[in-house]
């Protein structure tokens, strides 16, 4: 056995013992870190995740600088659609915005699916990364098909989704084939990480909590499904997110998940009832960083704690990084779950 498979990240999304409870952050790369800032400068979003060697440089900073037990890599939920040719941007401070936002079925029909052409540069940036970083697992990921067709249809970001959940309930054919070509966009684009050697994926349905658990399950679930049992096929841990999903995270589990991630509004306790056999993934409130460190110590003791009734657990946030975050607290945090005892 390598010391890549049998690396604590690994062995806890499979359930295994672990020496302690590995800890990696959402959004670690990035945002709050000043040689990120630094490398980004002049240079726009999409363009950096364009370039397999800022790629590679960005996530790598967070591993080296904090000794975090896997690394992220560095793109975007939206890069996928940019790359087979939707015309998109991602303004700094607002997020992804969308040209002509997607109403029709002619709408849906003209997104190319994708193929590993359209995302060589991501082959490569993986390549690189699994080269450099041996023995840290590199998590793939891909935004989920609501969250994705969220931004798809509205046009950029929003808090109701009321466009999205409109089409959802008024145009079952249109959203159908929406969720589809999302679908089989965000599982060729794992397979393209995974083949060049992302060793875990997460999928990011960061705004399925904005949906009642009867519509997640008839209008959603299925196509998560679809991902996740492909990238299941592949052989690899999938861990599944989302924001203020109390009311889901059973049926984000039963999708396919091998870990669940949890947000800071559910006790860790509480969703470890919900996931039944499967690991948890989280959940330190990300506005923890801004307190006190011993209170935010205080509060992570409490998070491991909690995880240890899970099959396994991977401490993280509850969400990203907030930008403004000081990275000597999140150093502190690792090196604070790294020695719990
Ligand atoms: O650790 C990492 O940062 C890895 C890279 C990563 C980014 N986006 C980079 C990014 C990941 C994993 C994502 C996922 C993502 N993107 C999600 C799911 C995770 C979550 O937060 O719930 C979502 C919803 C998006 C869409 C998105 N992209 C938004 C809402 C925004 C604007 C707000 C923000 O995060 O700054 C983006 C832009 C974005 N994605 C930036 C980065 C580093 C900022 C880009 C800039 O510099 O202008």
């Amino acid at each position: 056995m390598t010391a890549l498979t049998d690396s604590v990240f690994l062995r806890a999304a499979r359930g295994e013992e672990v020496s302690h409870t590995p800890v990696w952050f959402m959004r670690q790369a990035g945002r709050s870190l000043p040689e990120y800032l630094k490398v980004r400068e002049g240079i726009g979003m999409l363009e950096s995740c364009m370039d397999p060697d800022l790629v590679t440089e960005i996530t790598l900073q967070p591993v080296r600088r904090y000794g975090v037990d896997a690394a992220i890599f560095f793109s975007d939920i939206v890069l996928p659609l940019k790359a087979v040719g939707v015309d998109l941007d991602i303004k700094a401070g607002i997020g992804p915005v969308v040209a002509n936002p997607v109403r029709t079925l002619a709408d849906v029909e003209a997104i190319p699916d994708l193929t590993p052409e359209h995302v060589g540069f991501i082959t490569q940036a993986v390549r690189n990364l699994v080269g450099e970083l041996g023995g840290t697992p590199l998590i793939g990921f891909a935004g989920a098909p609501f969250t994705v067709a969220s931004y798809l249809v509205e046009g950029g970001p929003s808090k109701e989704h009321a466009k999205t959940k409109a089409m959802m309930f008024g145009a079952p054919e249109v959203w159908d084939a929406l969720m589809r070509k999302i679908a089989g966009i965000a599982s060729a684009y794992l397979k393209v990480q995974v083949d060049a050697g992302a060793s875990a994926i997460q999928l990011f349905d960061s705004w399925a909590g904005a949906l009642t658990p009867e519509d997640y399950r008839t209008a959603v679930m299925p196509h998560s499904q679809r991902v996740l049992t492909e990238a299941g096929e592949l052989g690899v841990p999938r861990i599944h997110f989302g924001v203020g999903t109390s009311n889901l995270l059973t049926l984000m589990g039963e999708a396919g998940a091998d870990v669940v991630g949890v947000d800071w509004r559910t006790p860790l306790s509480e969703a470890i009832g919900k996931v039944g056999d499967r690991g948890v993934q989280g959940n330190l409130d990300p506005t923890l960083v801004f307190a006190p460190t011993e209170v935010m110590l205080e509060r992570a003791a409490q998070v491991i704690e909690a995880g240890r009734a899970a099959k396994g657990h991977i401490f993280n946030l509850g969400h990203g990084v907030i930008p403004s975050t000081n990275p000597d607290q999140l150093k502190r945090l690792t090196d604070f779950v790294h020695s719990y005892a």
